[in-house]
């Protein structure tokens, strides 16, 4: 369960803006997960989802607290082009789950995706002070494989044969990073850059000060 005091105001990057979803994103939300193709990359079932199914995700893990979820923007005109999330948030053992779905198809593939990821995980491991963000994805999805690792996560483990899709099995790939990984990718990012792009906003209590008695 995701803290108010985690939520940051906004996150923000070069080309994306992360913010709070606001209850109209739901239209949107029904546009993309009613689509097959976004459906077939994010999906353990086969087929989009029905329009309940959307409506419950929507109000329990994106505008509710099961998941720190936040909309992603496209920075040049405020476009609501996705979502991402961190879900099952552990303050104890200070981990998270990632998840990120760009559901505007004409948006993939200009580094927007790899961008978000990369201000989730500063938000992760720098603001919040989590250890570990691990995510799972399917064999087949090589663009966000691709992303992913450029972000710095690693392969740990593979699901086999646990996807049935067009007409094969696929394994289920288990990837992670640890704040130990990210905080030297993060120094030379900042050395490289000179200036990084600053997450701005405020957070109350980290998960560790929550979960300490
Ligand atoms: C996965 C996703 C977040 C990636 O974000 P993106 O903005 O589209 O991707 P980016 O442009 O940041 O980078 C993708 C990387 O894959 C490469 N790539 C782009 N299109 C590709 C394709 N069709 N096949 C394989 N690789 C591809 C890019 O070159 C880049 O790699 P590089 O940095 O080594 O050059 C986004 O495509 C998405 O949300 N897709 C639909 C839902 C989904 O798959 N979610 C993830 C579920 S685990």
């Amino acid at each position: 369960m995701a803290q108010p005091g985690w939520f940051p105001e906004r996150l923000e990057g070069d080309r994306v803006v992360l913010r709070r979803h606001v209850p109209g994103n739901l239209r949107a939300f029904e546009r993309w997960y009613a689509d097959p193709e976004v459906a077939r990359l994010t999906r353990y079932q086969d087929g989009p989802m029905r329009r309940d199914e959307i409506e419950r995700f929507f109000a329990a893990r994106v505008v509710g607290r099961d998941s720190l979820a936040l909309a992603i923007h496209e920075r040049r005109n405020d476009r609501l082009i996705g979502t991402t999330a961190f879900s099952q948030l552990d303050g104890e053992n200070g981990s998270a789950m990632y998840h990120i779905t760009i559901g505007e198809k004409d948006a993939w593939g200009k580094g927007y995706g790899t961008e978000a990821t990369q201000l989730m995980l500063r938000h992760a491991f720098g603001t919040l002070g989590l250890h570990r963000i691990a995510l799972a994805v399917f064999e087949f999805n090589e663009r966000a494989i691709r992303s992913y690792r450029s972000c710095g996560f690693v392969v740990e483990g593979r699901a086999r044969e646990a996807i049935w899709r067009d007409g094969r099995w696929w394994d289920e790939v288990t990837m992670s990073i640890l704040d130990s990984e990210w905080q030297p990718r993060s120094a030379a990012a900042g050395r490289a850059e000179h200036a990084e792009p600053g997450v701005r906003g405020t957070v109350e209590r980290t998960p560790q000060e929550a979960a300490a008695p």
